[in-house]
């Protein structure tokens, strides 16, 4: 029998826990996931009540399932709270004292940090000097086995400096298996299956590496623009949005060594190996920075504003199976189709005129999203009386072929934490190797000019501009 579980959400009347959380910890408790006894409490500046909270929660979730919405909310609370003040804290230790009184047992701790990562420092540090980073008081029953975790959102710090400097202290304050360093993308079915992919199948796995594959395309495009984020946006950036995390956890499944073992930290330390041997190509033409048109009149946007929301760069992996393989990843707002996804392209045979087959490559692709699937593009011969080639594909698609419903990433990470499996959770080296490379980049990019795109314009269009200028 699972201890009782006690959550804080700080930051809870913000855009992440009405988009997902709620969803998230509304599906984990109808499986049953989170217990009878759980409690959420929700911290924000607003002066809400409980009432009012659980009102907002049930707007958005929305569901049909109205009896189990209104079981579901009654173990909701709101709390209104600065989090930059110490009484915050007092006031929450209060609240678990009394809960793990009421209850006779040390009840197991959740902080979920959905704030700006401006704030992180601030909360660690009171989360430790109020006496939370310990599961509960002296004397309370059942203090074997409670724990204390904490899960961080991304971005993980504003650059390299500033992410080693919470790290650190992160890691004074808490061990690395209380921490829950969140890149939702690692739980999309469909990155998850990149592993299952590569080391399932020998067939492709001996093809992996530089003597056959050309090149390696990361993609994620988005047709929204910044739509009232702009503020946010700012201090941010395409690259750290999108780049530092999403984009380097691709390349991360798509390149590593085959871990030692499907354990958790033998997978992590594979991510890790493969983002320490990541560098910036020295090719200039291989990184572009746009910004489209109208993203200035985004409310708290200045006119003057350098920051780019489509960026491309092209990195290399300095080790025997990738060494010159240029990987290059791309991403940006309103762009006239939203998609994700990972295109392999294969080698054209030798190259070679007297190879009188081969003329054109085989790529293969993970369809990350809004399509979730693999295709392959091979050649096969033309029926007719000439002996010509055409490109066929073979594809898989997982809504034509599973049953089972996909489980959103957020649910699967809330599971993880709370069971404590951090496979899909980002290390310390991880971390700080993907810095590393946005600050190699951001380099590069203080060298290039800004390009001005139209809303819709296409990357392929964005570029080819580029040249022409
Ligand atoms: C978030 C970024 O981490 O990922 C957003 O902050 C981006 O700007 C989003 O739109 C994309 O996530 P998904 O799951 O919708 O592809």
């Amino acid at each position: 029998m699972h201890k009782p579980i006690s959550i804080v959400v700080f930051g809870v009347t913000g855009d992440l826990f009405k988009k997902k959380l709620v969803h998230a910890f509304f599906d984990l408790y109808k499986r049953g996931e989170l217990g009878n006894d759980f409690v959420l409490y929700g911290y924000s500046r607003k002066d809400w009540s409980d009432e009012e909270f659980r009102k907002y929660v049930q707007e958005h979730l929305n569901t049909k399932e109205v009896d189990v919405a209104e079981e579901f909310v009654g173990h909701l609370f709101f709390r209104s709270g600065d989090i930059l003040n110490k009484d915050t804290y007092d006031s929450l230790k209060t609240d678990f004292g009394e809960r793990d009184e009421l209850l006779s047992e040390c009840t197991n701790k959740l902080f979920y940090l959905a704030v700006t990562p401006e704030l992180y420092e601030d909360v660690f540090i009171n989360l430790s000097h109020s006496g939370l980073t310990v599961p509960c008081a002296p004397g309370t029953p059942g203090q074997d086995g409670a724990w204390i975790k904490l899960i961080v959102e991304k971005p993980f710090g504003r650059d390299e400096l500033h992410a080693k400097m919470l790290d650190d202290l992160l890691g004074k304050l808490f061990l690395e298996e209380q921490i829950f360093r969140i890149d939702h993308y690692l739980a999309k079915e469909t990155l998850q299956n990149i592993l299952a992919f590569r080391f399932g199948n020998t067939l492709f796995e001996s093809l992996w590496s530089r003597r056959h594959i050309e090149k390696i395309e990361i993609c994620s495009y988005e047709e929204n623009d910044l739509n009232g984020r702009g503020a946010f946006y700012e201090d941010v950036g395409a690259l750290n949005d999108v780049g530092q995390n999403h984009l380097l956890q691709m390349l991360a499944l798509v390149a590593m060594e085959n871990p030692a073992s499907f354990s958790s930290s033998d997978i992590r330390r594979s991510r890790a190996d493969v983002l320490a041997s990541v560098n910036v190509s020295h090719d200039q033409d291989g990184f572009k920075r746009g910004q489209y048109k109208g993203y200035t009149d985004e409310p708290g946007v200045e006119d003057t504003t350098e920051t780019e929301t489509y960026f491309k760069a092209t990195l290399k992996i300095d080790n025997e199976r990738w060494k010159e393989v240029p990987f290059v990843l791309s991403h940006g707002k309103a762009l006239p189709k939203t998609k994700a996804e990972i295109v392999v392209t294969f080698k054209n045979g030798n190259n070679n005129d007297s190879n009188l087959f081969i003329k054109s490559a085989n790529v293969l692709t993970f369809h990350i999203q809004p399509k979730e699937g693999i295709a392959i593009d091979f050649f096969a011969k033309k029926s007719g009386y000439n002996f010509e080639l055409e490109k066929k594909t073979l594809a898989f698609e997982y809504k034509s072929t599973h049953k089972t419903p996909f489980v959103y990433p957020y649910e699967k990470l809330l599971k993880d934490a709370i069971s404590g499996d951090q496979t899909l959770f980002i290390g310390t080296e991880e971390i700080a190797s993907q810095w590393r490379v946005v600050s190699e980049v951001k380099k590069v990019f203080d060298n290039i000019p800004l390009l001005i795109y139209d809303k819709g314009q296409t990357p392929e269009e964005l570029l080819s501009e580029t040249l022409e200028e």
